[in-house]
């Protein structure tokens, strides 16, 4: 056995029976006061943030009590190169030949960077009850000859992925007595003890979470960890604003229609494969569109363009993805004056179209495909100031529900041929939007307030009951979608951040990110490949582009 540097960080608890066998307190050459040294050991009551200096040079213990450093950063033991045991607790680990040793009821913080750099001899490094809240990845480097670490009763909560890279003769690990969470930090650590030669370890016990509460480090497998993540991270920023977003298909390509009032344009959104990119061409010039609403019929791709000023039209692609569009129809004459959404299904074989309308004298109208364009086939009701419109299916029907500024939203079915008002939404007199999703066999309405909370109904059979609210002050969309196989509510706002919501497997809402977007009103997902994407458009702000990935947190 060689000298044994032990650094003893502490003292409070320091139990009798260290003996530094022929400790001086004084008249040992270069021992500092405080210390008691002989010629190769040296114990040290502190109580302050210094070191004591000086120490016999050639010192291979060391033991420190009641030493109280906020951070332990590198050269702390750069005067005793020679050091072979730090600290240690209760029973010697060298002995019967080498001192007990203790580290103990100091107060050291965090472990820095490189704290214990040079210290190629030492062995034994025991850093017990020293109220350690944490440990930086890099703060073992250098101990090459280690041969026992004891980070027992301290306050880690986690231990940095890498602290143990490079301590290849480690033969004795304890990590007892820390409130560790063994959450997706730990995951490293528990693949690390179930590995090839881990040392025999006392690794302790989960203090969190809730799931792993008590369960010994040591019984843990990494595939208890549950790691994997998605965000939405920043991809791309088109420049021009735009208000509505809806999803295309034509020919093998997908992509996104946009609606721009203020260039007047309608844009297709699609993946430019040479430039890695999207690309938003327009491709119908207008006065002021509010929607441009893509429609495949069969072989023909439509697109309605309803508009504020100029009259709403309809345009079909002259052929195949790139090939321009040309008039087909105007729409409405008269009866829409103040266009604000527009929304088509397939019902009993035949194409609908329904357009909402904003305007105090205008109809909401619902059109009906008739081979060469879209005939009126029904007149809502009138004066309602329609702000949105929306088929889906209620038991087996088709339905259809309307909203309108300062009135409760109204459910219509469908019965002979057209919609028949149903039932109205209760207790919601201000309803701008109600976007439906389907989840377990319920379906259920996304509710967009700008005054009162946003709030998920879903059907009862004969009427909507409420399951959820979300404060939402200043919101213009409150929208679900699936993106990348994965189920989301997104809650616009002007006013605040954006919030993502990942639909729980029991329905309700959980917080998943906020995003910074300004006037947010309307978001598409679209898939590229493997890739996937989420569109967002902004009234007033650019249009963004989310690329949606899966993160490891474990990594
Ligand atoms: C729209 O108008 C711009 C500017 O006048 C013009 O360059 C562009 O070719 C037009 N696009 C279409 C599809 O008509």
């Amino acid at each position: 056995m060689g000298l044994v540097l032990v650094l003893l960080l502490g003292g409070v608890a320091w139990a009798g029976g260290v003996a530094l066998t022929g400790g001086v307190a004084s008249g040992v050459p270069g021992c500092s006061p405080g210390c008691e040294c002989d010629a190769d050991s040296a114990l040290c009551r502190t109580g302050g943030p210094a070191a004591p200096r000086p120490l016999p040079p050639r010192l291979a213990a060391l033991s420190l009590i009641g030493w109280r450093v906020p951070v332990l950063s590198e050269g702390a033991f750069a005067d005793t190169p020679d050091l072979q045991l730090l600290g240690g607790r209760g029973v010697s680990p060298l002995s019967p030949h080498c001192p007990p040793s203790l580290i103990t009821g100091g107060r050291l913080g965090t472990i820095g960077d490189g704290a214990f750099a040079g210290l190629v001899l030492l062995e034994y490094l025991f850093l017990e009850d020293n109220d350690i809240g944490s440990i930086v990845p890099s703060a073992l480097r250098g101990l090459r000859g280690l041969r026992h670490l004891s980070l027992a009763n301290n306050r880690l909560e986690t231990l940095p992925r890498g602290l143990f890279q490079g301590l290849e003769t480690l033969t004795q690990l304890d990590l007892r007595g820390n409130p560790f969470v063994c959450d997706c930090r730990l995951r490293w650590l528990v693949t690390w003890l179930g590995g090839a030669a881990p040392p025999p370890s006392e690794a302790g016990r989960c203090r969190g979470p809730p799931q792993h509460q008590g369960t010994p480090l040591a019984q843990l497998q990494p595939r208890d960890f549950q790691c994997m993540a998605s965000e939405l991270r920043p991809f791309q920023s088109l420049p021009f604003s735009s208000l509505a977003a809806e999803p295309f298909g034509q020919g093998g390509q997908v992509g996104v229609a946009l609606a721009q009032p203020f260039a007047g344009a309608c844009a297709l959104l699609e993946w430019d494969q040479l430039g890695g990119r999207f690309r938003a061409p327009t491709v119908v010039n207008g006065s002021s569109p509010v929607a441009c609403h893509p429609l495949q019929l069969g072989g023909t791709f439509l697109l309605v363009v309803a508009q504020l000023a100029g009259g709403s039209s309809v345009w079909r692609r002259a052929g195949g993805p790139g090939s321009p569009f040309v008039l087909l129809q105007t729409l409405g004459t008269g009866r829409l004056r103040r266009p604000h959404a527009v929304a088509s299904a397939r019902l009993g074989g035949q194409w609908y179209l329904g357009v909402a309308d904003s305007s105090k004298g205008g109809t909401s109208t619902v059109f009906r495909w008739g081979g060469r364009g879209f005939y009126p086939h029904q007149a809502l009701r009138p004066w309602h100031r329609d702000t949105h419109l929306e088929f889906l299916e209620l038991g087996g029907r088709p339905a259809m529900v309307v909203c309108s500024g300062g009135r409760r939203p109204l459910v219509y079915r469908w019965s002979g041929g057209s919609f028949a008002p149903h039932t109205d939404i209760p207790h919601v007199p201000d309803v701008y939007a109600a976007k439906h999703f389907r989840l377990r066999g319920h379906v259920f309405l996304c509710l967009t307030r700008f005054l009162g909370d946003a709030k998920v109904m879903r059907w009862e059979g004969s009427m909507f009951r409420e399951v959820q609210q979300v404060p939402a002050r200043g919101s213009m969309v409150f929208q679900p979608l699936t993106l990348a196989n994965q189920r989301y509510v997104i809650l616009g706002n002007d006013f605040a951040p954006t919030r993502l919501f990942r639909l729980g497997e029991r329905g309700p809402l959980e917080a998943a990110q906020e995003l910074l977007l300004p006037t947010p009103r309307a978001f598409v997902p679209v898939t590229v490949g493997h890739r996937h994407f989420l569109v967002a458009a902004s009234f007033r702000g650019a249009t963004q582009i989310y690329r949606h990935v899966t993160v490891d947190l474990g990594d």
